[in-house]
């Protein structure tokens, strides 16, 4: 039975730096209404508003003091209630992201866990996960060695309580106890609280790190002892039977790392967890492991193409026709797709329409986050103090105690943060790009003079154009439902597949790299017209088997 978000496409908006509505410098949900008509015309009609709530803003909200207020950086609740009504009043639904592996070190709870002499304390003490430090050679010690997600030692010592308690991100940013029932149960009481005010899903942030390893063995990094282990399917599958089944609500959940094996237990017809999982299987295809001064994710490397054409593949053929993809380049934790994968100077265009063009023609729900469908890039800092995310100041001490030279760690961190996918959104070319009339919060990129909203919609073939073409081609032709054949996919550097839909096949051909190159059409290509494409027309057309640098062609056939 088809679903009614199969059909959905989803705009992904870090709300901080999509649109300030009261000049204050910081993104909100009055500004995010007053583009709700963007999204719209672009194509897509759900939104995905990352974290709203209370919150310290260590982690720009993914640490959440206070589950059922909304930060007054962003508005209040009337606000949110207004958010509801005017995308519902517009056709389109809004998505919010909901927290369930931690909460702020800033929430009452924590507040009362930490505390021997707090009232409650024996209720909330193990909301947290505590463990008694460990002690060599009368020196006291982690009870682990583990190094979190931003690069820190997971555990923090609290004195009060004379023990450590586990944070796998900042540590402010303390784990919950899903063992615990009655976090379970306080967990489903917000989630209750947002449905009641009429939201239509959830995405789930950092849902596969629910369970630890209780015996808590040393390991570094360690990620295997709370990551994706087996019983954080119970929780989830506890929320899906309790909450998200009977409300019809969509349900994406952040499992990075997850494997194809795990597919159908998230996303599986069946399944009670998720209606479809962010996995990331294709988004660090070009790390360099020898790297040791700037390592992991930070290691800027040859893209291996195939790497990220098999990913895709692997996912749909391990959901196809029993479970439902999500399909994306990337989110708020990456760089910018153009800058990673692409090429933000001599080819921008052209890789950044190469980009679209392969992926928004593959099945299943596509989330574009904002400012991809202009091409935005990675940010232009020059000085540490213009970055703002948390992993990018221990990062860069890591990077520096790694014997990296300032500027190679500034490199990285241009490179590979997190803070280059959520520089302000370029709308126009003035002073702060639209955002904002005022100083924003973190700078807005100086290429907004000529890369903005603005610009693109005058432009017959601005890449804005191309989205808009791509994302009303697809419903058109419940290219979701599609049946995708992948070309290649040992190639170095062709992105190649045929996608059969309603009543048309849609063939793209595209060269991944730099490097111009020659290919045949893989399959006889009798009916088929060209259709979208990165370059001119005319070349297209008369030298149908040469690529120049990110050259990219849709042809399309009528069946
Ligand atoms: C997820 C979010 C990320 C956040 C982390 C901790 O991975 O996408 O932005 O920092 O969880 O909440
Ligand atoms: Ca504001």
């Amino acid at each position: 039975m088809r679903k009614w978000w199969q059909d959905i496409i989803i705009y992904q908006v870090y709300l901080r730096s999509f649109q300030d509505g009261n000049g204050d410098g910081i993104g909100d949900l009055p500004g995010l209404i007053s583009r709700l008509d963007h999204i719209k015309t672009l194509g897509a009609d759900t939104v995905w508003v990352s974290p709203h709530y209370d919150s310290p803003m260590d982690d720009n909200g993914y640490d959440i003091r206070d589950f059922h207020k909304v930060s007054p950086d962003y508005g209040s609740l009337d606000d949110f209630r207004r958010l509801v009504a005017e995308a519902h009043k517009r056709g389109m639904k809004i998505i919010i992201d909901m927290v369930l592996n931690h909460t702020s070190d800033e929430h009452p709870w924590f507040q009362a866990a930490k505390d021997p002499t707090h009232p409650e304390h024996g209720h909330f003490r193990d909301f947290y996960i505590w463990q008694e430090p460990k002690w060599e050679k009368g020196e006291r010690k982690r009870p682990t060695n583990w190094t979190g997600f931003f690069g820190n030692p997971t555990w923090t010592y609290n004195e009060l309580m004379d023990e450590y308690y586990l944070h796998i991100f900042s540590k402010k940013m303390p784990d919950l106890n899903w063992r615990n029932k009655a976090v379970r149960k306080a967990m489903k009481k917000v989630l209750r609280f947002w449905i009641d005010i009429g939201v239509d899903g959830f995405r789930l942030d950092a849902a596969n790190h629910l369970e630890k390893n209780w015996d808590f063995p040393d390991a570094s990094p360690g990620y295997e002892h709370f990551s994706s282990l087996p019983k954080h399917h119970e929780y989830l599958q506890e929320l899906g039977e309790e909450i998200f089944e009977p409300h019809d609500l969509v349900i994406i959940g952040e499992s990075g790392g997850a494997s194809t094996k795990e597919a159908l237990q998230y996303a599986g017809f069946d399944s009670e967890e998720f209606d479809m999982l962010i996995h990331f299987g294709h988004c660090w295809a070009d790390t360099d492991s020898k790297n040791t001064l700037t390592p992991g994710k930070w290691a800027k490397g040859e893209i291996d193409v195939p790497k990220i054409k098999k990913s895709f593949a692997r996912w749909h053929e391990a959901l196809q026709g029993k479970g439902w993809n999500a399909i994306y380049w990337h989110n708020h934790d990456h760089p910018r797709i153009v800058s990673h994968y692409g090429d933000d100077a001599r080819y921008w265009k052209e890789s950044a329409k190469m980009l679209a063009l392969t992926l928004y023609l593959l099945p299943g729900t596509p989330i574009v986050y904002y400012g991809e469908e202009i091409g935005m890039t990675n940010v232009d800092y020059e000085r540490l103090e213009d970055f703002r995310d948390v992993e990018v100041f221990t990062e860069y001490e890591n990077f520096r105690a790694n014997g990296s030279s300032h500027e190679v760690a500034m490199q990285a961190l241009r490179d590979r943060s997190r803070d280059n996918a959520r520089s302000p959104m370029q709308w126009n070319g003035d002073k702060h790009a639209g955002f904002s009339q005022t100083t924003p919060w973190m700078p807005v990129n100086k290429n907004h003079v000529h890369i903005n909203v603005k610009d693109q919609l005058e432009k017959e073939e601005s890449l804005l154009k191309v989205y808009q073409r791509l994302l009303s081609e697809r419903r058109k032709e419940d290219v979701a439902h599609g049946d995708v054949t992948f070309f290649g996919l040992e190639h170095p550097e062709t992105f190649n597949y045929l996608l059969r839909a309603k009543t048309c096949d849609y063939l793209v051909l595209a060269n991944f790299k730099e490097t111009p190159l020659e290919m045949e059409f893989p399959i006889d290509p009798s009916g088929f017209r060209l259709f979208l494409y990165t370059s001119d027309r005319k070349r297209a057309e008369k030298k149908a088997t040469s690529f120049g640098p990110y050259e990219a062609r849709m042809y399309k056939r009528k069946r």
